[in-house]
């Protein structure tokens, strides 16, 4: 099977992607409209041979059936013995998931309401901020949702403390009134080290400004008593299930931050464009389906023809992290090198995912994304129309320079083309080599998702969207992709040194090269 996907990308590695446009119904076939948007891969090498190879491999490797093992609450997550069922979270439907025989869904109701009766109360309070501390899932999600619905805020200002840096609490403290402040501690175990170190801060900065810290914390966990324990009780802390995996967590009370920041209906409207592509990709064909289309090109792009990375470049400003985010989403899901029987993977895990706005980027990093050695696929997100119904112009600009890229991608600038540019100014040996720096190889694949205007159900629809194409490619990859046993052991490491970096305890049994930078940090210390 990955033969056959090799041996299709070796064959078609070197033809003109421009030239498959003579087909003049490629844009039309080789691209999708669900959930209101666009999603076009016409500017790809993947043909109607292509495509076909890749549907056979989602049929082969059981992705309709597992999508349904999923939405049924089976227990996919095989290595901690859970379901996954953040769908459940923005399930409408009264239809009864069960989960070890247990109906969940009146607890997911329930889990909705009592985080809309708080959201209100915080609404409804004197508090002027609120400050979500959380890492990771806890914290991704509802930062990134929350800068992206930012004409919907009508709350409290939400603030995002997650690293363990001093700095980031610090700089957030300092901008803010501690008699008005609420702090929300988001984190499912309620033991990491990073949101516990930041939350006991909080503590300090209320008592140093003798303001009580009754009142002024909220727990999103799944581990109450641990949360008791620390001192928040059990009527402030609103609890969510462990089928809810932290990076799939934003739908229920980890986005509280969220809703408190747009209201209880607009997060309504955020689940429902969530739950539109939920519907789509439990019943569209494989071949029609967003969320398989989008990670069929993912794996042609990776694991077919071998680039290492892919790029994803929202133009829509307030998008700016979400790059991030799906750093999370994609790398601690799919990042790992084991099939879900512990054997060793025959075929690359997930790629680099990274990226920044577009038009920044276009003055950073583009240079390589068109000239550099490795190809780079592109994965452009666009608003037909802006929130700023005052400045249409940015939005035409913006749109223009996304269309913009991509076209010169496909498109590149031949030595000709080049040549004709700087003919006026050099002649000769020199008029080759200044030419030579203008030509843009081009033929490099990109993909673009196009949505009406970035509201919250379009900001549902796009998360989902990302989630079920994580899910998809994991399942081809036979890959578990809802655990994340590669971050522990920095973690295991990173609480033994903790005496040896305050230099209560000698650096024993360390590598050289740890000894070493323990030594500069002690000498380097006021
Ligand atoms: O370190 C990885 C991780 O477990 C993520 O998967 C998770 O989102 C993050 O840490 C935060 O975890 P918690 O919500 O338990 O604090």
């Amino acid at each position: 099977m990955w033969d056959t996907l090799k041996s299709l990308a070796g064959n078609v590695a070197d033809r003109s992607m421009l030239d498959l446009f003579d087909d003049k119904s490629r844009a039309a076939f080789f691209s999708l409209s669900a959930c209101g948007m666009l999603f076009d891969y016409s500017k790809t090498q993947i043909d109607h041979t292509i495509l076909s190879a890749l549907v056979d491999l989602a049929e082969t490797k059981d992705v309709a059936a597992r999508r349904d093992a999923m939405f049924a609450g089976a227990a996919l997550n095989e290595t901690e013995g859970r379901a996954v069922l953040h769908t459940a979270l923005r399930a409408k439907s009264e239809a009864a998931v069960f989960v070890d025989g247990r109906d969940v869904m009146s607890g997911v109701h329930k889990t909705l309401d009592d985080m809309e009766r708080v959201a209100e109360q915080v609404r409804a309070s004197d508090f002027t901020d609120v400050v979500n501390i959380g890492i990771g899932g806890s914290d991704l999600g509802p930062a990134m949702a929350t800068l992206a619905l930012r004409p919907y805020h009508d709350g409290p200002r939400c603030h995002f403390v997650s690293n363990v840096d001093g700095a980031d609490i610090a700089d957030t403290l300092a901008l803010l009134d501690a008699e008005k402040t609420l702090f929300i501690v988001a984190s499912k175990t309620f033991t990491t080290i990073e949101t516990m170190t930041n939350a006991r801060t909080a503590k300090t900065w209320l008592d140093a400004s003798g303001v009580s810290t009754e009142g002024r914390f909220i727990a999103l966990s799944s581990n109450q008593s641990a949360a008791a324990e620390w001192g928040i009780p059990a009527e402030r802390v609103l609890g969510f299930e462990d089928w809810v995996g932290g990076r799939y967590s934003v739908w229920g009370p980890i986005g509280l931050s969220l809703m408190i920041a747009i209201g209880a209906d607009n997060f309504r409207a955020f689940l429902g464009g969530a739950q539109t592509m939920d519907q789509h990709f439990q019943t569209a064909p494989l071949a029609q389906n967003m969320p398989v289309l989008l990670a069929l090109v993912g794996i042609w792009h990776h694991q077919g023809m071998g680039y290492g990375t892919r790029a994803v470049l929202p133009y829509d400003n307030r998008l700016s992290r979400l790059p991030a985010y799906l750093q999370q989403l994609e790398m601690e899901s799919n990042g790992k090198r084991v099939a879900m029987d512990g054997t060793t993977l025959d075929i690359a895990s997930g790629p680099v995912v990274w990226g920044e706005p577009g038009t920044n980027g276009q003055h950073a990093f583009y240079q390589l994304i068109h000239q550099g050695t490795a190809v780079i696929p592109c994965e452009f997100l666009i608003a037909a129309e802006g929130h700023e119904s005052d400045l249409a112009h940015h939005h035409d600009l913006l749109v223009a320079n996304c269309l913009a890229q991509s076209e010169a991608l496909l498109r590149g600038r031949s030595l000709d083309e080049a040549r004709a540019k700087v003919s006026d100014r050099f002649q000769g040996a020199e008029l080759d080599r200044q030419a030579c720096h203008r030509v843009f190889p081009g033929n490099r694949p990109s993909t673009t998702l196009m949505y009406p205007k970035l509201t919250p159900s379009a900001l549902g629809a796009i998360i989902a969207l990302y989630e079920h194409r994580v899910f998809v490619e994991g399942t081809i990859l036979n890959i578990n992709s809802y655990d994340q046993w590669g971050v522990e052991l920095g973690k295991e490491l990173a609480t033994a040194l903790g005496p040896m970096v305050s230099a209560q305890q000698p650096p024993d049994g360390k590598d050289g090269s740890t000894q070493q930078l323990l030594g500069y940090i002690s000498e380097n210390r006021s």
